[in-house]
């Protein structure tokens, strides 16, 4: 974070930046990019007590997805993914996977990311209808190569993950994997930023 008297960028502007300026940016990515990871559990901490008049909390929910995939054999990129899919509820109301799915791109495969952005449609297959929307919205995407693997997600993990009576892995549990899927980015324009 620094204080005052760290070294700092002298431009007013990007236009007047050095390369001085630059490399004093860049020494101070790596340890900022260091803890993606410990910002993203600190945000998925909002979600706890947060039920929104569903039958368990928005951390709960989160959990139990993420343990349901994990329990039923899902590699450590998509139990991550299970685990974040709604982390964006508080910020992107109105859009919620595409936050998630944001977050997630640098890191997980191009499958996984379309799972996250696309999750909202597919789940909606279990309840658009009871409020007026079309359940089928998702078949705009059937014939897509990652349609069967998006619809897998919702059915066996997102929409089954609401039950009070589940015993769900801690966010502990999950903490290790999730500094491990973010500790190197796959997909970034700023991955070799700080790097020698
Ligand atoms: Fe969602
Ligand atoms: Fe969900």
């Amino acid at each position: 974070m620094g204080g005052p008297n760290e070294m700092k960028a002298k431009f007013p502007a990007m236009d007047k930046g050095t390369k001085e300026d630059w490399e004093i940016i860049s020494g101070h990515f790596k340890p900022f990019a260091s803890k993606v990871a410990d910002r993203v559990l600190e945000h998925l901490k909002i979600l706890d007590g947060d039920f929104g008049g569903f039958p368990v909390d928005r951390l709960q929910h989160s959990l139990q997805t993420a343990t349901r995939a994990h329990r039923d054999g899902q590699p450590d990129d998509y139990v991550v993914m299970a685990l974040l899919h709604d982390i964006g509820d508080t910020l992107g109301t109105y859009n919620h996977p595409d936050i998630a799915a944001a977050i997630l791109k640098p890191f997980v495969s191009e499958k996984l990311h379309w799972i996250t952005e696309k999750h909202g449609i597919f789940q909606g297959y279990y309840f658009f209808h009871h409020l007026g929307q079309d359940r089928d919205m998702r078949e705009a995407f059937r014939g897509h190569e990652h349609f069967e693997d998006c619809a897998e997600f919702c059915e066996k993990y997102d929409q089954t993950a609401f039950d009070a009576s589940y015993e769900s892995a801690p966010l502990e549990f999950f903490e290790p994997i999730v500094r491990k899927v973010f500790e190197r980015p796959i997909n970034s324009i700023y991955a070799s930023v700080g790097s020698e």
